[in-house]
């Protein structure tokens, strides 16, 4: 947790604009696989959590993706992530796992 407090301080004071530095998405793309994947399994196949691999998420729209991200679902293990991460980052993690991650 203390790694991650310290990254999330990076994203935090390097975030600007929409567009995210290099740095920033490596970041990005360790939160997603460490920290969502606590829960989602490391290859985000399902764990705790369910499946969020690109092939299930195909008839999610990216704005209800960003916000149950974002809003976490109330009632369930899923937290919200809106105290740590900034809505660009949110859009580039849904961006992320729409695509199906760096394959
Ligand atoms: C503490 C465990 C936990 C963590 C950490 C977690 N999730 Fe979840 N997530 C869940 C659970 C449990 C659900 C199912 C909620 C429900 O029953 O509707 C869920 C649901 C979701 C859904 C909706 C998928 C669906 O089919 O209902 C998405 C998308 C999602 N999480 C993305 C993420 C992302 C991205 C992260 C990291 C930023 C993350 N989660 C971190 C437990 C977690």
């Amino acid at each position: 947790m203390r790694s991650l407090a310290c990254l999330l301080y990076l994203l935090a004071s390097t975030a600007t604009a929409a567009e995210l530095s290099p740095v920033q998405q490596q970041g990005l793309e360790r939160l997603v696989l460490q920290d969502c994947g606590s829960c989602h399994g490391m290859t985000l196949k399902g764990g705790l959590g369910p499946d969020i691999r690109a092939q299930t998420l195909v008839d999610w729209e990216s704005d209800a993706l960003r916000m149950v991200i974002l809003d976490g679902v109330a009632g369930t293990p899923m937290p919200p992530w809106r105290p740590l991460l900034s809505d660009d980052e949110v859009d580039w993690i849904v961006n992320y796992l729409k695509k199906g991650g760096t394959q």
